[in-house]
């Protein structure tokens, strides 16, 4: 079988997922390529039909085309469903079947850098952020199991939205930013999931980390930079520290089994696409 894969986006020339995915073809040692589809948005729906026609095996989809793939779609799996978002595409028997990586990809990289951290369902976790990706996250460890996800966030309302998901069993509790700040201490692992921070705005942090426990474990999605300011405070504080680009690397592993059905090691990428990124 002869791989046709890539990602669709505006813009999105500046992608890190070919690296990334045709060094997973090469690793899992098949034939293919994956190439990026930059589509116009003002030819949106044609080019889409021009892309079912070519029949690629599957696709990742980017900013601004996540929420607007989904009438395309054929079927579309439960968590993606419940994101309202789809960032990746499975062809088969001629049908799109939509999928949402992030949230498993998030918590793969937590697991690969902590191993054993998903045994234990008591802890206690902070969620920054009611974006996309706090979505994902939160739907992930609610059905892993974790037993307490707090949320905070700028505006209410968005953290609250975050947790309408089927069958929730966790108990979450919603903050405001300035609340969060000064019961840091409650939390074993946090995660922040806003852009701030990211580059060009790199000296900013979402909140400080006076209350901040030693050996907290602190995550960042942003990574670029990849030292962010705040996972930097976090480290100066003695938090365990989780690096942005990791979740990039393992929704990208977790696509790759979606379309391959192969689960190809990605360790050994880790290091290189942090020097990539470091020297952008
Ligand atoms: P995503 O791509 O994950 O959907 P987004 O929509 O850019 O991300 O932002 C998601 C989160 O970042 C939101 O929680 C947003 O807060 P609001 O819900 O109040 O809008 C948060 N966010 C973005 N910029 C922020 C800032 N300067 N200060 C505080 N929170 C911010």
């Amino acid at each position: 079988m002869n791989y046709r894969l890539g990602v669709i986006g505006y813009p999105v020339k500046h992608s890190l997922s070919p690296w990334i995915h045709n060094r997973l073809l090469n690793i899992a040692d098949l034939e293919g390529k994956y190439n990026v589809i930059e589509i116009n948005p003002d030819h949106f729906s044609m080019q889409l039909l021009e892309l079912k026609n070519k029949k690629i095996n599957g696709f990742n989809v980017t900013v601004p085309y996540k929420e607007k793939i989904i009438p395309y779609l054929d079927e579309i799996d439960d968590e993606a469903r419940v994101m309202g978002a789809v960032n990746t595409v499975l062809q088969k028997n001629n049908k799109w079947i939509g999928f949402n990586t992030d949230g498993k990809g998030y918590l793969r990289s937590l697991e690969n850098k902590f191993p054993g951290i998903l045994k234990n369902k008591m802890k206690s976790i902070l969620i920054i952020g009611a974006g996309g990706a706090s979505r994902g996250i939160y739907y992930a460890l609610n059905s892993a199991g974790f037993k307490r996800i707090d949320i905070a966030n700028r505006t209410l309302k968005n953290a609250e939205s975050v947790v309408k998901v089927k069958n929730n069993q966790t108990k979450s509790s919603f903050l405001s930013i300035k609340e969060a700040e000064s019961t840091l201490d409650k939390y074993e692992i946090i995660i922040q999931t806003t852009s701030v921070g990211m580059k060009p705005r790199e000296h900013e942090t979402i909140m400080k980390l006076d209350q901040l426990k030693p050996g907290t474990i602190v995550s960042d999605i942003v990574y670029q930079p990849i030292m962010t300011s705040f996972l930097q405070e976090a480290k100066e504080r003695k938090a365990s520290i989780h690096l942005g680009h990791s979740m990039l690397l393992y929704q990208a592993q977790y696509a790759f089994e979606i379309w391959t059905k192969k689960l190809v090691p990605v360790d050994n990428l880790n290091k290189k696409l942090q020097a990539i990124l470091e020297a952008k």
